[in-house]
C-alpha cells in the first residue's frame, strides 16, 4: 500500500520506516529541508538503536523516501498518517494542534481518491472529529476517513515496540477505514498481535489514559520511596514484593529523579487540561504531574544532603544527561532542573552523556562535558548517576576513588547495589533505600 508520512520527527520517521519494513511504499515528508536532505544521505535526526540500518535497507529496496514534497508524498498515497508535534500550549498545558490542522488541510488539496486520514501524533480526544469537520468543508465525504491509531513506541526500543507490540489501537467511524487499517497491520495480525479495534473518541482516550497510568506508577513509587527513606524500608524491594502480584505487575515501578521525555509530562498536562475544559477535577493525574514536577527539584537538595549539606565552590561529576538511556532526548529531563539548582547552590558542574551531550550543551550553561565518564571525576567532591546507561553499571570504583577528592556517591537510578560502592571505600545515597 502507499502510505504518506507528514512530519520526519521522532513518531513519524520510526512508523513510516516501520510500515517500509512491513513492505508497504512509503514516502516521509517533511518542511524542513536540512532534516530530508541528511536523512537521503543516510544520516540520522534522532539517535534510536536499529534505525539507521532500517531505514538504509528500505531506502536502498525502493519502498521508503523522503520528501519535502507534500504533493509528491501524496501522489497515490491511501493512507496519509499526521506525525507532527503536539507540544504543550504555553500557559495552560493543552496541546497545540495548529500543525495538525495545517499538515491536514495542506494535504487535503491532493486528496483525489478514497484516503484515510491518520492521526499517530498524540492529540486530545475530539481531535479526529474536528479534522473530519475541518476535511467536510473542503473534500466530499466519500473521498476520505478519519482514524486514529495512537502510537505506544518507547524511545530507544521503538522498532522493537513497533515491530512487535502488545497491541495496536485503531479507532476508525467507517467499515472501509477498518478494512484499510487491517491491510496496514496486516503482518502484525498474522503474528496473533491484539489490535483493539474501537471508535475515534475511544482510541484518543486511550492513548492518554496508557501514558497517564505509566505516569502513576512512577509517581506512587516515587513517594514510596520517599516513605521508605524515613522508615528505614528499601523501595526497591517493595517494588519487586508489590510487583509478584500479577494485577500490580512489575514495569514501571523504578523509583529515580521523576520522569522526563517528551510524552508523560506533555501528556499528562494536556489531559488534566482537556478534563478541565469539560469541568472534571482529574485529581489523581493532576498529582502525578505535580508530584514529579517537586521530585525534579527535590533531587538538587538530595545532593546537597549526600554532600554534607552544601555544594558551595564544591565540584560535582554528573553521569546521564537525556531523560533516559539509549536516546540523545533531553527534552524534560530530570538534568535540566537538577543542574540549574545545583549551580544556584554553588556547584561547578563537570558532565558525561554518551548521546545527550550535543543536545545539553544547547539547554544547559557553565558545565564542563567530558568525552568519558572517568575525565568528570577528577578532584570532584561527588559522583551523582542522573540516568542509568548502561556504561555506568560497572564503573570501575577503584579508579573513581582515586581520581576523586571525595568518595560519595549518589546513585539517582539505584543501579548499584549500596554495598558495593560502600565496600569500595565511597558514601553512598541511592533512591528510597532506608538505613
Ligand atoms: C512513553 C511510553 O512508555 C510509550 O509507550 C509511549 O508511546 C511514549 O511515551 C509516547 O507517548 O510517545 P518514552 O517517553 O519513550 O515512552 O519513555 P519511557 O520508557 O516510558 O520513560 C519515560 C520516563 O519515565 C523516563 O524519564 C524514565 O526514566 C521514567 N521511568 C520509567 C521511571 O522513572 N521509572 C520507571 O519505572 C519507568
Amino acid at each position: 500500500m502507499k502510505i504518506a508520512v507528514i512530519g520526519t520527527g521522532y513518531v513519524g520517521l520510526v512508523s513510516g520506516t516501520c510500515f517500509s519494513e512491513f513492505g508497504h511504499e512509503v514516502t516521509c515528508v517533511d518542511k524542513d529541508a536540512k532534516k530530508i536532505d541528511a536523512l537521503e544521505r543516510g544520516i540520522m535526526p534522532i539517535y534510536e538503536p536499529g534505525l539507521d540500518s532500517m531505514v538504509g535497507r528500505n531506502v536502498d529496496a525502493g519502498r521508503l523516501k523522503f520528501t519535502t514534497s507534500l504533493q509528491e508524498a501524496m501522489e497515490g498515497a491511501r493512507a496519509v498518517f499526521i506525525a507532527v508535534g503536539t507540544p504543550s500550549r504555553r500557559g495552560d498545558g493543552h496541546a497545540d494542534l495548529q500543525y495538525v490542522f495545517a499538515a491536514v488541510e495542506e494535504a487535503a488539496a491532493y486528496i483525489n481518491d478514497y484516503t484515510v486520514v491518520i492521526t499517530k501524533s498524540t492529540v486530545p480526544v475530539g481531535t479526529g472529529a474536528e479534522i473530519k469537520a475541518r476535511l467536510t468543508t473542503l473534500l466530499s465525504p466519500d473521498l476520505f476517513d478519519v482514524a486514529s491509531n495512537p502510537e505506544f513506541l518507547r524511545e530507544g526500543a521503538a522498532i522493537e515496540d513497533f515491530m512487535r507490540p502488545d497491541r495496536v489501537v485503531v479507532g476508525v467511524d467507517s467499515d472501509k477505514a477498518q478494512v484499510l487499517l487491517r491491510e496496514l497491520y496486516r503482518p502484525l495480525f498474522l503474528n496473533e498481535t491484539p489490535v483493539v479495534f474501537t471508535n475515534r473518541e475511544t482510541a484518543e482516550v486511550i492513548k492518554y489514559a496508557a501514558n497517564a497510568f505509566l505516569a502513576t506508577k512512577i509517581s506512587f513509587i516515587n513517594e514510596m520511596a520517599d516513605l521508605c527513606e524515613l522508615v528505614g524500608a528499601d523501595v526497591q524491594q517493595v517494588a519487586r514484593g508489590i510487583g509478584l502480584d500479577n494485577r500490580i505487575g512489575s514495569k514501571f515501578l523504578h523509583a529515580g529523579p521523576g520522569f522526563g521525555g517528551s510524552c508523560f509530562p506533555k501528556d499528562t498536562r494536556a489531559l488534566v487540561s482537556t478534563a478541565d475544559q469539560y469541568g472534571l477535577p482529574l485529581r489523581i493525574v493532576r498529582s502525578v504531574v505535580e508530584v514529579n514536577e517537586e521530585r525534579k527539584r527535590a533531587m538538587a537538595d538530595k545532593i546537597i544532603k549526600a554532600c554534607g549539606g552544601s555544594v558551595q565552590g564544591k565540584k560535582l561529576a554528573l553521569l546521564g544527561l537525556t531523560f533516559k538511556p539509549n536516546t540523545d532526548d533531553m527534552r524534560e529531563s530530570p538534568s535540566l532542573d537538577i543542574i540549574p539548582a545545583l549551580q544556584k547552590a554553588g556547584a561547578v558542574i563537570h558532565a558525561h552523556d554518551p548521546k545527550g551531550m550535543e543536545e545539553a550543551e544547547k539547554l544547559l550553561s557553565n558545565v564542563t562535558f567530558h568525552d568519558d565518564p572517568y575525565g568528570t571525576m577528577k578532584d570532584a567532591d561527588a559522583l551523582v548517576i542522573v540516568t542509568e546507561w548502561n556504561q555506568f553499571r560497572a564503573l570501575d570504583l577503584d579508579r573513581a576513588k582515586g581520581l576523586m577528592k571525595e568518595a560519595v556517591l549518589v546513585d539517582l537510578r539505584n543501579i548499584y547495589a549500596k554495598a558495593a560502592p560502600e565496600n569500595h571505600g565511597f558514601r553512598y545515597t541511592g533512591i528510597g533505600r532506608g538505613e
